[in-house]
């Protein structure tokens, strides 16, 4: 059974997932408005994902006792000053996300709430890769500079990208 405290602090983690699930929306928007498609795909996708995230927390809600809320939803950002600025809004709302996370796992320790520690386990790698992701990616940016070739290049590249991540890993 979740405490009550638990139960608010994984309520307040579905928010910042559906969250986190209207913004690769809207950057993916703004990405297909701008003649970038592959980013645009990869960014629906990220959005899916993050959906999936929110549901994953949801149904655990439930099942451990607690009752899970349906999030309202913030406006997310819409306009970004490049593509490169783009991916670093991300990269800082992942971090974020860990961040969260981590103090979900220490909550869950320190209430010696097992059944919630090992079921974070799942979020702690997810956010790892996430992360790692889209550190890659920056990097990457930060050599492409602003070689336009180079950029379609990685656009094409990002369409494929992360195709399958997460649904390897998926509830
Ligand atoms: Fe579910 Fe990427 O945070």
């Amino acid at each position: 059974m979740l405490s009550k405290e638990m139960e608010a602090a994984l309520n307040a983690q579905i928010e910042k997932e559906g969250f986190a699930s209207a913004q690769y929306l809207a950057m993916a928007s703004w990405a297909e408005n701008r003649g970038f498609e592959g980013t645009a795909q990869f960014l629906y996708r990220q959005s899916d994902e993050e959906r999936m995230h929110m549901l994953k927390l949801f149904h655990y809600v439930n099942d451990a006792g607690g009752a899970a809320i349906s999030p309202g939803v913030a406006i997310p950002r819409k306009d970004f000053e490049s593509f490169r600025e783009l991916f670093e809004v991300i990269l800082a709302q992942e971090q974020g996300v860990s961040e969260r996370i981590n103090a979900l796992v220490s909550l869950a320790t320190e209430q010696k709430d097992h059944t919630t520690h090992n079921f974070l386990q799942w979020y702690v790698a997810e956010q790892l890769e996430e992360e790692s992701l889209f550190r890659s990616i920056l990097d990457k940016l930060k050599i492409i500079g602003n070689d336009g070739g180079a950029l379609y290049m990685l656009d094409k590249d990002l369409q494929g990208n992360g195709a399958n991540k997460g649904s390897k890993t998926a509830p």
